[in-house]
This record gives C-alpha cells, structure tokens and sequence, in this order.
C-alpha cells in the first residue's frame, strides 16, 4: 500500500502544527485524493492543488466523506492533534507502563508506537499486508478493521504524565525522574471534584482524532496490542462530535447542552496566541519539551435530565452567550467581544458575574488562555435511567498553572449545579517527532 504515502512535506502543511492557517493541499494523501475523487481524477486535482476544494478538504473543514480523505502529516515542528482542525471522533487512552519494564524497554515501545503512528496517519495498516498477508499459521500484525479506510484524517498525539517520572511509590522507575517538567504534577483538588481512580492518571497517553470512529478506535486498538506485556489500557473514553474548533475555517460546533463552544478558542491561525498560551517555548524548562505543550484531560458529566428542565434564558445565563447564535448576553453576533461592563435597565450586568464565559475569559483570569479541544460522550446509561453524558473536555496549554488557574475561578461558575467532574489527567506532551527519531526521543538523550 506505498501508494498511501504520498502526502507532502510542505512546511506549511497542517502537520506542522501551527506552522501557519495555510489549509495546505499537501496535508491529503494520495489515497486520500483517490478515496475522494476516484482514481482517474487523482491526477487532475493534485494540478489544481490550490483549489479551495481540495484545501477544504485537507483541513476537515468538509464533513461526511470528504473530510475522511484527509491525511495529516506525522511529522512536523509539533505533534499533530493540537492545532489540527478538531476533527469528528476521539478515541482517548491512558496506559500504565509495566513495573517489569526497563529505560530500554521504555524507549523501544516509544519507538514502535512512533513508527506504527507514522503509518497508521497515513492511511497504512501497521505493517505492509499487516490483517491478511502474513503467515496462516500466526497473528495478523494488523487487526484489519481499518482495511479499505481511508486517513480519515487520523491524527496521533502522545503524551507522559508524572507518574512515567516517578511513580505512586516515589520510584524513579526510568531514570527519569530528574528530567520531569517542575510543572508536570498531578492537578490539585478543585472544588466540587468527585474524580473516580477508573478515570484518573495514566503513565502514558494517546489522543487518537479522526473523522471515522473505526479509523481512531483501530489506532488505539493496535497501538494497544502493539504495548502488550509492556504497557496496558489504565482507561479509555470513546467521543463523538467535536465541542471545539480549532481553525477559523471550521464551524462552531455545539455541546450536549445544545451551546454552542470553541468560539472564543485559540484558534491555528493565531500564531501570536499559540506561542504566547499553548507551546512551550525554546527557553521554557525543561527544554526538552520546547515545541511541546500540556494536556489536561477531564471526564465532566453532565446532569443532563436537570439540565433539559431549565429555562432557556436562564440556560443562556447561566453560560453568558445565546443558544442560537452563541453571542454574549451583551449584544452582537458570535464573533462579537463579550462586553462585561454593559448593564441592562435594572443595573444588573447583562452577562451575570457567575456566568461560565465571564469566569472563564482571559480578563478574569490575569490574561491566561488556552487551546480546548474536547468531546461530546455518551457512555449509555446509569441503572436511574439518566444518560451518562457529558463533555470529555481536552486542553492544551504551555504550563499546567493556566488551566488550574481558569478551573479555580469555575469554582463560582453557575453551570456547576449540571456538571460532575469524574475523571482528570494531565500530560507532558512532547513537540514534534522528526523523521527517524521516536517521539520524545530529547528526554531521553
Ligand atoms: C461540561 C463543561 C463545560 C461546558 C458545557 C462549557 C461550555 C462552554 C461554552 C458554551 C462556552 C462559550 C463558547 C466558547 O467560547 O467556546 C465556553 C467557553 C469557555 N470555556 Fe467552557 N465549558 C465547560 C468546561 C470548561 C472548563 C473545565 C474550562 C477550563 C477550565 C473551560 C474553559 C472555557 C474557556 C477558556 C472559554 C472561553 C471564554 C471566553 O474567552 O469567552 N470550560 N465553555
């Protein structure tokens, strides 16, 4: 399948991770464009690869079947996954290293799941005829559920928590446990936190994103058995429907509140903002993270059956923005800048001071922002009847302290009485893996 390698190295391809807002034509694979066009136009639009439709489709911002032809760049200046247009569907997992496992054991499992990354984003099984071309007599190197899929513009995003520098028992298990980010620790207790251990922590992560269920859940799948007897699934979370965008070229789409949200997000094309609020810069410490970034991961649920019997204007207090529309309770459109001093006729401020979007914003939280990439879940029900629902919110930032910062003014957040924070993790991510090399490979050179 060497015909599913043909994406591009451009430098402005989405790959690059905030490299730019240029949607780059080069970001879809040959089989991509096959998948979307059939192969006897491939030829054609790749010549007319600035063409807004291919470029659309290379940044997700079509849906259905042509978003799934787009395959991102593995490799670039940042992992891929962050500023990435926020495709559809999330498989998200946190694995437990084995305590059996050595620094050599470590780097060598980095290295398979780097390698298996790098083909897996592009459309490719694990191995060349990994489901069905190999021996009758041994198993497949492949699962096989994603033959015939095209990248579904899978990204691949990995991650280490605190406890792959030192873990629960304080043993330094890896050598590594002087080369942990000062600021890489587990997330203080938030008020109103009810965080089950199933949901909590992890050694390693991987964030798997794509436009088709099946393409990230056989990433996760494999990636998985790839780590058999080295590492295993601590928890996982299924998610649909993204709750964020992360490009000016997406829509805004909308949570199972009915909100919509990622409006006021740090978007890709704000280059000034991603530098200043998600990537950790040249002369951060440790530099081994420099181009990287942290990952908060929280299971909220919400009370959904309370929730659905609020009234509408109070819902939309409660958030601070309309339901239609999504503009602040201030005036204007969606884009329009919450106005937080503007008073209606009573003298009471139109955006409520216990509103989400108030205690949220960057003005109430000394300038702080930060890159939120999450999703709707529905994990069935509980045995009352009640949905088991909420939002896995996912966010990006260049140090910890932003998100406990913006988390402890939720602490007075309206919305509180409809949400349970269940689950919650955070991750060093390391920045982006250059050809040959396995990710995070600096920490441990
Ligand atoms: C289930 C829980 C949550 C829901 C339903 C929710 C919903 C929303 C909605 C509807 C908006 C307005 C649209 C937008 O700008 O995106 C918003 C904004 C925002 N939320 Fe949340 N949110 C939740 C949890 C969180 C958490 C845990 C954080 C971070 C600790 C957070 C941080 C933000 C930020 C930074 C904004 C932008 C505020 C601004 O600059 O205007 N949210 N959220």
């Amino acid at each position: 399948m060497a015909d599913a390698t043909a994406h591009g190295t451009g430098a402005e391809g989405p790959g690059t991770e905030g490299s730019g807002a240029s949607p780059a034509p080069e970001g879809l694979s040959r089989r991509g464009l096959l998948g979307l066009f059939g192969a006897g136009a491939a030829g054609a639009v790749v010549g007319a690869a600035g063409g807004a439709g291919v470029a659309m489709a290379a940044t997700g911002a079509l849906g259905g079947a042509e978003a799934s032809a787009a395959a991102y760049d593995f490799h670039g200046v940042h992992q891929a996954g962050i500023t990435t247009p926020a495709q559809d569907r999330l498989h998200f997992a946190a694995f437990d290293v084995s305590d059996t496992l050595d620094r050599t054991g470590l780097v060598e499992l980095l290295t398979d799941w780097t390698d298996a990354a790098a083909r897996l984003t592009q459309g490719l099984e694990v191995e060349d005829g990994g489901a069905v071309g190999g021996s009758d007599v041994a198993p497949p190197a492949d699962t096989g559920e994603a033959l015939g899929l095209p990248a579904a513009g899978l990204t691949i995003t990995f991650g280490f928590g605190p406890t792959l520098f030192t873990d629960a028992a304080g043993v330094d298990r890896f050598g590594l446990a002087a080369r942990r980010p000062p600021a890489l620790e587990a997330l203080p207790r938030f008020q109103g936190d009810a965080l089950k251990p199933e949901w909590t922590g992890g050694d390693l992560c991987v964030q798997a994103c794509a436009d088709d269920p099946q393409v990230a859940v056989h990433a996760i799948r494999n990636l998985s058995r790839i780590a058999f007897g080295r590492a295993s699934l601590r928890w996982s979370q299924l998610g649909f429907g993204r709750t964020s965008s992360t490009s000016t070229a997406q829509s805004t789409p909308r949570n199972l509140f009915g909100f919509k949200d990622g409006t006021a997000n740090v978007k890709a094309e704000e280059r000034e903002a991603l530098a200043e609020h998600v990537w950790v810069d040249d002369g951060d410490e440790p530099a081994w993270l420099a181009g990287g970034s942290y990952l908060v991961a929280r299971k909220i649920r919400m009370v959904i059956e309370s929730w659905d019997r609020v009234q509408l204007g109070e819902q939309e207090r409660l958030v601070g923005r309309t339901k239609g529309e999504g503009a602040p309770l201030s005036g204007g459109t969606e884009s329009t800048a919450p106005d937080f001093e503007a008073e209606g006729a009573t003298g009471a401020p139109l955006i409520p001071t216990d509103a989400h979007v108030r205690l949220a914003h960057a003005s109430a939280n000394g300038g702080v922002r930060m890159l939120r990439r999450g999703y709707n879940f529905v994990d069935g029900n509980d045995e009352l009847g009640r949905l088991d629902a909420g939002l896995f919110f996912l966010s990006f930032q260049r140090s910890p302290e932003q998100f406990v910062t913006v988390q402890r003014s939720l602490a007075a957040d309206a919305l509180n009485e409809y949400l349970k924070h269940v689950g919650s993790a955070i991750f060093a991510v390391p920045g982006g893996i250059r050809p040959g090399e396995h990710v995070g490979q600096a920490l441990f050179t």
